[in-house]
């Protein structure tokens, strides 16, 4: 199996990093294809002798990091943080995680300079806000397709470097200053700070569509790891209220630079509710006492900016969606057991607009806006389910829930996630 893909199915946070880290043990290398700092990816790992287990949030480094044998590769369509990625860098040296000789970054990826995150936040306190991470990322991409961005490989010549960073920082301080009338960014500061990450970051510097074309040429299996989630996608999601890059499937080809035809396998990774941060339509939303309590047990806060994430009911309207865009063949299934203590859950099986029901899911805002979701109840299993460790041991209502989703999504489930250790993972046959 050459190439896996792992995408989001929803709106990101569904627990990929939990997911790609299980799958690590059978890879060699794990790419991160899109996006930046703003993903979150927790992984917990069991602790050692007496030690209780660690959590790890992941923001650019692949998911794969903790299993030894596994290459990481951040590729051309992540924009990089090198702030961001050296504190992660540091974080996992002191936990004795070996970065050196596993980490490889591409020379094409786009830098995220402090303009980017100014920029940013400056922008969300306007009116039309998104609820960004303000990790720099939309403006980042901006200068990509401007094809003004400064790029990792700038970073090995200082007199490009400081060339491109000059006009760059001018270009945006006539911004801050004629648009926002803010205060204006230290050139030199910047240069100076940003000339250095030549030294930190030049060892992991590399072609890394070359070196993973060499690895498919080598039989070698590669996981690309995506960020967000398909309907975070600035193409296909809902739209503007977006993400912008492309976490769905096809951003892994142009985000690594593999042909279509390595991708033997793609899964999706779905959470057994919904979760979304930051604005945008929500057809599934519970803004009652039965959303706080999803909320609450499923421990729904940002892992990047610790927000309160917003909770409803499954949604199979979207993911029939984002099972088509994407092309998704198997799915894994995350924190089934946060629904352990409830009575009745409900399923979206589709929406209404309009007295009619809807033969699709719409990505334009003010459709998505105005649907109403026609609910399917379950009855709730009522008992803890994080020590099953087969999947004929659940209980049979949460195997009818599981098997309900199945049917209406025509997909196979092949995973289930039954709490956040490595071990809390159930296998389909
Ligand atoms: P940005 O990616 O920071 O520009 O934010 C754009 C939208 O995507 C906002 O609604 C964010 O909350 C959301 N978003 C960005 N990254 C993530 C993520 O990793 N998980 C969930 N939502 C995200």
């Amino acid at each position: 199996m050459p190439v896996q893909i792992i995408v989001g199915a929803q709106w990101g946070d569904e627990g990929k990093g939990k997911i790609v880290d299980h799958l690590s043990e059978e890879v060699d290398i794990v790419a991160r294809y899109q996006g930046g700092a703003n993903a979150g990816h927790t992984v917990i790992l069991p602790g050692k002798r007496n030690e209780k287990p660690k959590q790890y949030v992941l923001h650019l480094i692949p998911s794969g990091i903790f299993h030894r044998h596994v290459r990481c590769v951040i590729g051309n369509g992540v924009v990089l943080d090198p702030v961001a990625l050296m504190d992660e860098i540091d974080q996992l040296t002191k936990a004795g995680i070996r970065i050196q000789g596993r980490l490889l970054i591409s020379h094409n990826a786009h830098l995220i300079m402090p303009y980017h995150k100014a920029l940013d936040s400056l922008r969300e306190q306007g009116d039309q806000k998104i609820g960004t991470t303000g990790r720099g990322i939309g403006p980042a991409y901006i200068d990509k397709y401007m094809r003004t961005g400064i790029r990792v490989v700038d970073l090995l010549d200082r007199d490009v470097l400081c060339k491109k960073l000059k006009r760059n920082i001018e270009e945006k301080n006539e911004l801050l200053k004629q648009i926002y009338h803010t205060e204006q960014l230290d050139v030199d500061a910047i240069i100076n700070e940003y000339q250095e990450f030549d030294k930190k970051i030049d060892e992991y510097i590399t072609d890394t569509s070359r070196y993973l074309n060499n690895a498919l040429a080598k039989k070698q299996t590669i996981l690309a790891e995506g960020a967000q989630g398909a309907l975070l996608d600035v193409d296909h999601g809902t739209y503007p209220f977006v993400t912008s890059s492309n976490p769905t499937s096809g951003g892994a080809c142009t985000g690594l630079g593999i042909p279509p035809t390595s991708i033997t396998s793609i899964v999706g990774v779905v959470k057994a509710y919904s979760t979304r941060v930051g604005n945008g339509p929500f057809p599934t939303e519970l803004n009652d006492e039965t959303g706080t309590r999803l909320r609450s047990i499923g421990g729904e806060f940002g892992a990047t900016t610790g927000r309160p994430r917003r909770c409803g009911w499954l949604d199979i309207e979207s993911l029939r969606y984002s099972i088509r865009v994407n092309g998704i063949q198997r799915l894994a299934i995350t924190k089934l057991d946060v629904l352990d203590s409830f009575d009745e859950i409900k399923i979206c099986t589709g929406y209404f607009a309009k007295g009619k029901r809807m033969s699709n899911f719409p990505t334009d805002v003010q459709t998505l806006e105005s649907v109403r979701p026609i609910l399917k109840s379950y009855k709730g299993w009522k008992t803890p389910i994080s020590d099953v460790c087969r999947y004929r041991d659940l209980p049979p209502q949460a195997r009818t829930y599981v098997e309900g989703m199945a049917e209406l999504l025509r997909t196979k489930i092949w995973m289930i996630s039954v709490g956040a250790r490595r071990d809390q993972t159930l296998m389909l046959k």
